[in-house]
């Protein structure tokens, strides 16, 4: 099993001898490896049992960082990251050949983030080359909020999991690309558009996740629980036998006439925020095989919900 702890020279000697570390960040733990490596990067593919024609991120600790690996930062772009980073947003920028195709799946651009978690910046800081990290889950699979969940699942695989607690957003990055007249968001996720469009010089335009130029990574199916899990059914719509023993995933009240037991809260202060923080947790709780199926609820569609019911709606398609 991987080691755990919180020792940044640890992870950076297992890194700059070409090994995979899970690192937290503050939206999800990833799975890094030195992103100018081949053979890192191949390892990380191989791990998470993902499919090559997936990118991946490259995160660096800073702005100035980010320039050797893109030919350009257009202005809006510049600005949100000088707004917003390091934080929960991704930016799709041209990319220099120094990046490989391996990272990019072949695309001329490249996805670099700044992760705002303390201990991994202070990684980034130390290394002398950018990491590229996917999250810490098998490919499909709800994403590790905590170092524990990175044990569960990958923990054969790797020698070190950076122990950063458990992340603070939740959700992984919005994803944006910026054009010549508007901004495109490529992926919801922990900035919310509100903060986005507040901020950005163009017009913000939401891609679904089958339009041109949307993350190659956005599949429908994603984030599933083993779990069948079904968002705003009655129970008694489910098949017959999936209609006892269930679990009820709740924004923040529980429904009258049900057994409190059987009913779960992702944010008892009624914050969006706390929902987003304790999604993924509560699904694989949930996701433990003790449920025949996981009955959820929108949360309201504002803010970090449009990315939590995101979320929620890939976990029901399979
Ligand atoms: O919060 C996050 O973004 C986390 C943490 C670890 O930083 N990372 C993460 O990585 O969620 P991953 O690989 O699970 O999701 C990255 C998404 C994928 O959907 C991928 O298709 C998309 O980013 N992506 C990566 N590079 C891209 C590119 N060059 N153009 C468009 N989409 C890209
Ligand atoms: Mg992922």
């Amino acid at each position: 099993m991987a080691q755990i702890g919180t020792h940044i020279s640890t992870a950076a000697k297992h890194l700059s001898d070409g090994q995979n570390v899970a690192i937290p960040t503050e939206t999800v733990y990833g799975l890094a490896g030195n992103a100018l490596d081949q053979d890192a990067v191949l390892r990380i593919f191989a791990i998470k049992n993902r499919p090559k024609f997936d990118p991946l991120i490259v995160h660096t600790h800073s702005l100035e960082a980010i320039a050797p690996f893109v030919s350009e930062i257009p202005e809006t772009t510049r600005h949100l990251l000088e707004v917003f980073s390091p934080g929960p947003l991704t930016v799709v920028l041209p990319k220099k050949p120094i990046i490989s195709d391996l990272v990019t799946s072949g695309l001329s651009h490249v996805a670099v983030r700044i992760p705002q978690t303390h201990l991994t910046l202070a990684l980034l800081k130390a290394l002398p080359f950018p990491l590229a990290a996917p999250s810490a889950n098998p490919f499909t699979y709800v994403s590790p909020t905590t170092a524990a969940h990175v044990q569960q699942q990958l923990g054969d695989k790797i020698p070190y999991i950076l122990d950063g607690g458990p992340c603070d957003v939740g959700i992984e990055s919005t994803i944006v690309r910026e054009y010549a007249d508007h901004l495109a968001v490529l992926r919801l996720g922990g900035l919310s558009l509100e903060d986005l469009a507040a901020h950005s010089q163009k017009p913000v335009k939401l891609l679904s996740a089958h339009e041109d130029g949307a993350s190659p990574g956005s599949f429908k199916k994603h984030y599933a629980t083993k779990t069948p899990l079904y968002l705003n059914w009655q129970a008694t719509e489910l098949p017959a036998d999936q209609q006892t023993n269930l679990a009820y995933l709740r924004f923040a009240k529980p429904i009258e006439g049900i057994p409190l037991e059987s009913q779960f809260i992702l944010a008892s202060d009624g914050q969006i925020s706390t929902a987003a923080r304790n999604l993924f947790s509560l699904l694989r709780a949930l996701d433990s095989g003790t449920f025949s199926a996981i009955l959820a609820e929108t949360l309201p569609n504002e803010g970090l919900g449009k990315a939590v019911n995101d979320r929620l709606m890939r976990a029901m398609d399979k």
